[in-house]
């Protein structure tokens, strides 16, 4: 066919005398245009031969798929939130790595304060500065920015990530905390155990009992820890309970006048209040979970079991 065809134009081209470019252009055109047809019609027929070789069934079952589900970690934070934020808490959040001055120094725990062997701290090597870098271990360092940031009055909390250097059945080297502060003029020890009672019983039920126990923070005078009723399971298991049992959920206390001074405010014109809590304390509480390292195996049968499903709340 091709060779018929060249011919055919170098013919007519040696007969209209010798103009042979114009042939060989025509012909070329041709001969392209022989080429798309032929593919074209290959093409066809190979999509022609598959759709007659494939049949789909569209009687089949679904092909199942694998929903994740919310971490009980995240829910209890959300959940927590939600409460605050009822009280008119703003959520902040505040950076994981970061300096002495954060996480201990501005919230009166001086260099050589035993506090701070308490917090079995991650250091990281020191800042471009010299200033010594670490894992925050308390969500407190965010205190110190909210009173930078926002002029009072104000009241946040701020759940996140902290880190101790400790791993046992009730220590994880990650786990996290919920701080919350609230800064005005004549705030009292009252306001600070009503928002805490409201706080624990919209979270456990309105049955939850409250004790308020003296105790010692270098950020707080004065400084309380605060217990729910509970019963003890066996196994380290609790169970919020009427008997006569406690656990212990919270530190809180009013804002020390060294601690507003680090964040700038007048202790004089200001005071406040503020609490930190363990999230995974409160998770194992309210869900029966009786050892704190499910939280972060990841095993299917236990995020099945206690996560839920994102659009169930
Ligand atoms: N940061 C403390 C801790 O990690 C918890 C805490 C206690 C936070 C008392 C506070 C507070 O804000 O007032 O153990």
């Amino acid at each position: 066919m091709l060779v018929r065809l060249c011919l055919d134009y170098v013919v007519r081209a040696h007969l209209m005398s010798l103009k042979i470019a114009p042939a060989l252009n025509a012909f070329k055109d041709a001969f392209n245009q022989e080429i798309e047809e032929k593919k074209n019609a290959f093409e066809l027929e190979a999509m022609n031969s598959k759709l007659l070789a494939e049949k789909v069934d569209i009687t089949l079952p679904a092909m199942p798929y694998a929903q994740g589900r919310v971490h009980p970690v995240s829910a209890t934070m959300a959940e927590l939130s939600q409460i605050m934020k009822g009280l008119g808490f703003a959520v902040v959040q505040g950076p994981e790595v970061t300096t002495d001055f954060y996480n201990f120094t501005a919230l009166n725990i001086p260099e050589t304060h035993p506090a701070r062997q308490d917090h079995d701290t991650f250091y990281l090597p020191k800042g471009e500065q010299g200033e010594t870098r670490l894992l925050r271990t308390q969500t407190s360092n965010v205190q110190i920015l909210a009173m930078e940031r926002f002029q009072p009055p104000f009241r946040i909390i701020a759940p996140g990530r902290v880190y101790r250097c400790d791993s046992d059945q009730t220590h994880t080297p990650q786990f996290h905390q919920m701080e919350g502060m609230l800064i005005d003029k004549n705030v009292t020890f009252a306001h600070l155990k009503g928002t805490l009672q409201y706080l624990l019983s919209q979270f456990f039920g309105k049955e939850v009992r409250l004790r308020l126990r003296p105790s010692y923070f270098p950020f707080t005078e004065p400084s309380v820890e605060i217990d729910v009723g509970a019963e003890v399971l066996g196994d380290e298991g609790h169970k919020i309970s009427k008997g006569t049992g406690w656990l212990e959920v919270l530190g809180a206390g009013m804002v020390h006048p060294n601690v507003l001074k680090h964040g700038g405010i007048d202790p004089t014109q200001w005071q406040g209040f503020a609490f930190g809590c363990g999230i995974e304390r409160l998770a194992m509480l309210k869900y029966g979970i009786n050892d704190l390292r499910l939280f972060f195996e990841s095993h299917q049968s236990f995020l099945k079991h206690f996560g839920h499903h994102p659009a169930a709340r």
